[in-house]
């Protein structure tokens, strides 16, 4: 993809999600459920929503003026360390707003130093810009939390698929969440995700909000996402448990979540001898798109191309 494909790419997702999100107005009251109980839905203030959607806004509007900024918006290593963006003068003066130093631009401070500091003088040509992005810029996991999960694999998906409405990091504040009653939630609180089992997870990625009796804003991904990639996603939203927005780059390398899996929850390895799981995906499944009955997708097929691989090409690369 070329640059300016991906910029493309990224509007185009952003007003999809403008388009779901046809708004009908919830008050704070309890709509979400925690290990069964209603509880009031993790979601950011107003004020912080609106602050996201102006940064991704004058991120965008600054790249497509060859100003620097960033395709990707407000991607964390942008406010982290300022890739992407154009030192102020062209003999360097890009200053580090912690330690003082003023950088040339392209990564001579140590910790600054990252392998897209090139992007302004010599970028990287199409996709390779995002896989680099993707597979070396971004969150490093050694472990999982949902066994049979690969959180490398889930985070790939996320950054397609849901960073326009949940954000970056998880908090809620996508681009799109400005333009979404009830907001997206902010899949990282907790007090909310602890009591929040991998079923009830990968019911609302699957079947969408409104399988869940929540917003058709949440979009179904049942046909765009295998089941294993959805496993993948879940590894990756338990990676990231009470991990707050990343102060230095290191934070946002290696985010530390506090989850514990849940007793007795049904994981990617379990899954196809729990009762529970069965029953829920065949009353998912009965409303989807594709699966219900005469509805438009004919075939229940899954939707071709985007992000998404073959079960059988999953390698779990983590115990
Ligand atoms: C178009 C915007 C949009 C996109 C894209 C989107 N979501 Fe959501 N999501 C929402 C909204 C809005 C809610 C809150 C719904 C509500 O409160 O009724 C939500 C809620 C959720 C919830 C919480 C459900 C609960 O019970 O608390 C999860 C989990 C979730 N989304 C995961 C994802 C994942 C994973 C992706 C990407 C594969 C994704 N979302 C993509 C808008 C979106």
């Amino acid at each position: 993809m070329k640059d300016d494909n991906l910029r493309m790419y990224l509007i185009a997702i952003t007003s999809l999600g403008i388009m779901w999100g046809c708004s009908s107005a919830f008050a704070a009251e309890k709509r979400c459920t925690a290990g069964g109980e209603k509880v009031e839905c993790p979601t950011q203030t107003d004020a912080q929503v609106q602050q996201a959607a102006k940064a991704f806004e004058k991120e965008t509007d600054d790249y497509g003026k060859g100003k620097g900024g960033s395709a990707y918006g407000i991607a964390p290593f942008d406010y982290l360390t300022g890739v992407g963006k154009k030192a102020s003068s062209e003999k360097g003066g890009f200053t580090d707003t912690k330690t003082g130093k003023t950088d040339s631009g392209y990564g001579t401070t140590g910790s600054l130093r990252t392998e897209l500091w090139d992007r302004v003088k010599n970028p990287t040509p199409g996709a390779g810009v995002y896989d680099q992005w993707v597979n070396n810029w971004s969150p490093k996991f050694g472990e999982t939390l949902v066994a049979g999960a690969d959180p490398i694999q889930g985070k790939t998906y996320y950054y397609s698929y849901c960073i326009a409405c949940h954000g970056w990091t998880m908090h809620g504040d996508g681009p799109n969440a400005v333009d979404l009653n009830p907001r997206p939630r902010t899949l990282t609180r907790g007090a909310y995700m602890q009591k929040k089992t991998n079923l009830e997870l990968f019911n609302v990625i699957k079947g969408g909000g409104e399988s869940v009796s929540l917003s058709s804003s949440m979009p179904t991904w049942g046909n765009v996402l295998l089941d294993q990639d959805i496993w993948n996603v879940i590894a990756f939203i338990r990676a990231m448990q009470d991990v707050p927005p990343p102060k230095s780059v290191e934070d946002y390398l290696h985010p530390k979540s506090t989850f514990k899996p849940i007793k007795g929850d049904v994981d990617a390895l379990n899954a196809s001898k729990s009762k529970d799981f069965k029953e829920m995906q065949e009353l998912v499944e009965s409303d989807m798109p594709g699966r219900a009955p005469g509805s438009e997708l004919t075939g229940g097929g899954f939707v071709e191309g985007g992000n998404r691989i073959n079960a059988s090409d999953v390698v779990l690369k983590v115990k």
